[in-house]
């Protein structure tokens, strides 16, 4: 209550304060980017920022009149960070729209200022299905974990996989993957002997393992924030545990592209769902694809980065079709309903949930030219988040 009362009062003195300082900003167009650029999830924060700034470099810094500019802090993924810069870049630097969110506690410790200052917030990369119930000017570019993880409940038992015991990470996004995968799964038919959840910070999933070893399900599904996956995967062989005939499956952040290439022949054939791969093949992705390794050393784009930059694009088209004008509501309202073809296929921002709807792949690392990737094998067309729809 205290914390709010004292945010309300920076917005309103703030507010007050204007004047010349308006006319100054009345031609610039201001997006704060708060990404985790170190720390635990520091790749999302490279990634997004890269992918941002290739939408700029592609698009021009102008739109309707507005010079934009792109303003990126370091929340090192530690929500009171996330919580305090926002504030600040709200009250001082007055921005248009916030956006970036590298996970979930920081998507929801900024959800209520957005409310309160009527700035839009364009969620990127975080992933819990109720992010955009926490406020109304939330809007996601991303995905949701009940999204991507119902396709692979229905696979599996299709595909040999009678029983699964599911690992993930124990918070918003981990707790949504094992659930909406539990219950799909057991509705097809599948047993599910054991759910473990592994710590955020710092996890050691050596334990979690040998409990799997000794449990001996046709499969593990894992759900780990990007950034975390080659760690799954790197204990996951020296355990033996694919020797031990134990499949890995899981939703896509596991095999990240960022991290994929790195991960060895362990991660050959492991299926997953997920709304992006680098190796999706449309014209769209590949032009995206060689621009982004073109600016940024030949990194490959994950699924993060695909967030930031269409997050981008929903950002620029609200300004045009604002005919530059801007403001909160105004801004919301244009982002609404948008349809465009992302790198990542069709994808919608559904009017009423703010959410995103598009496709879910199902794909299988396979080894082409001496790389890795997630090639897609089948898809299921135009998905809601599931756990809008109770
Ligand atoms: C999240 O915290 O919401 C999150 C982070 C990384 C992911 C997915 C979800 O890969």
């Amino acid at each position: 209550m205290q914390k709010r009362t004292m945010i309300q009062a920076a917005i309103a003195l703030a507010l007050a304060g204007t004047g010349g300082a308006a006319l100054a900003q009345a031609n610039v167009f201001k997006i704060g980017l708060i990404l985790p650029m170190t720390g635990q999830q520091a790749t999302t924060g490279r990634q997004i920022e890269a992918a941002a700034k290739l939408w700029m470099a592609q698009n021009g810094d102008t739109v309707a009149g507005k010079k934009v500019q792109l303003i990126v802090k370091d929340d090192t993924s530690l929500p009171d960070v996330t919580r305090r810069l926002a504030q600040e870049l709200v009250v001082n630097e007055k921005v248009d729209v916030l956006a970036g969110m590298g996970i979930t506690p920081s998507a929801l410790a900024v959800a209520p200022i957005a409310t309160q200052s009527k700035t839009p917030l364009v969620v990127m990369a975080a992933a819990t299905s109720s992010i955009t119930e926490a406020s109304p000017f939330i809007v996601r570019s991303s995905f949701t974990l009940p999204q991507a993880s119902v396709a692979l409940a229905d696979w599996a038992p299709k595909n040999g996989i009678k029983s699964v015991v599911t690992l993930v990470s124990d918070y918003g996004p981990g707790i949504d993957a094992e659930k909406y995968f539990k219950d799909r799964f057991l509705f097809n038919g599948g047993k599910v002997p054991e759910t473990l959840r592994v710590p955020l910070r710092n996890p050691d999933f050596a334990p979690f393992l040998q409990k799997v070893r000794d449990l001996k399900p046709d499969a593990l599904f894992v759900f780990v924030p990007s950034g975390a996956g080659a760690a799954v995967m790197k204990q996951f062989g020296e355990r033996g545990m694919d020797k031990a005939g134990i499949k890995l499956i899981g939703t896509g952040d596991v095999t990240d592209d960022d991290q994929l290439n790195d991960m060895g022949d362990v991660a050959l054939g492991v299926v997953t769902s997920h709304h992006y791969s680098t190796a999706h093949p449309s014209a769209a992705n590949k032009k995206f694809v060689a621009e982004f390794q073109k600016a940024n050393k030949n990194l490959r784009p994950n699924f993060m980065a695909v967030g930031g930059y269409d997050g981008m694009r929903v950002i620029y088209e609200a300004l045009k079709k604002t005919g530059g004008k801007g403001g909160g509501e105004a801004l919301l309202g244009a982002m609404k309903g948008q349809i465009f073809e992302s790198p990542r296929g069709p994808v919608f921002i559904d009017a009423q949930t703010r959410d995103i709807v598009q496709n879910i792949y199902l794909r299988k690392v396979e080894k082409k030219d001496g790389q890795l990737w997630n090639v897609e094998f089948d898809v299921i067309k135009d998905v809601k988040d599931p756990g809008k729809s109770k």
